[in-house]
């Protein structure tokens, strides 16, 4: 019988209860599925791709079928180098829907043979972003319900870090870079 093996890129920047959402659904229709964390060099990231390594293989422990990996250059090239027939991404509401169809076709354009797969999270995560649990965790705000626990824990331990140096406004100016991005998507 055919497997099939699908690839759930991102940069979980940090990982949030949305993306374990997702994987855990994801997990369930695919044979297997490998988070794949893309390591860009012209992202200035809260955390080390190490740490958000660290943080998703530790949530996605219990579950069998799904591995953690890293990856650089085109997401297509990855796919087909793991041997994945699918890419996994999470639609929350429509205004992600524009980025992603077009992510979507410019990657079949780039390999036809390799399907998109949308899927929807728990309708309660369809306001959660890694931009925003970035910014409410550096402006002090609870994020406990936001981010499992240990990726809470990491940020308390990042934040308190910038506070300790009195750096909170390079803590604040990387939630704000996160606009920037947004703003970008949109242009
Ligand atoms: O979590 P994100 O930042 O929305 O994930 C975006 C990601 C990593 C899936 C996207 O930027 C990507 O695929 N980058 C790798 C480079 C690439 O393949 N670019 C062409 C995409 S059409």
């Amino acid at each position: 019988m055919k497997r099939i093996k699908a690839i759930y890129p991102g940069s979980f920047d940090p990982p949030t209860n949305g993306h374990f959402d997702l994987i855990e659904r994801g997990s369930k229709i695919f044979d297997e599925l490998v988070v794949a964390i893309l390591r860009n060099p012209e992202k200035d990231p809260l955390f080390t791709v190490a740490d958000r390594r660290k943080m998703l293989e530790s949530m996605t422990a219990a579950l069998d079928n799904v591995t953690v990996d890293t990856f650089d250059g085109l997401t297509v090239d990855y796919a087909l180098r793991v041997g994945a027939q699918a890419i996994l991404r999470g639609i929350r509401a429509i205004s992600d829907y524009e980025y992603e169809l077009q992510m979507a076709l410019m990657n079949r354009k780039l390999q036809p043979g390799l399907e998109t797969v949308f899927m929807m999270p728990a309708a309660k995560y369809s306001y959660l972003s890694s931009r925003l649990v970035r910014e409410v965790a550096q402006l002090g705000g609870p994020i406990d319900c936001l981010v499992p626990e240990i990726v809470g824990q990491k940020l308390r331990e990042k934040i308190d870090v910038a506070h300790k140096f009195g750096n909170e406004q390079t803590a604040v100016s990387k939630a704000s870079q996160g606009k920037n991005k947004l703003r970008k998507r949109k242009a």
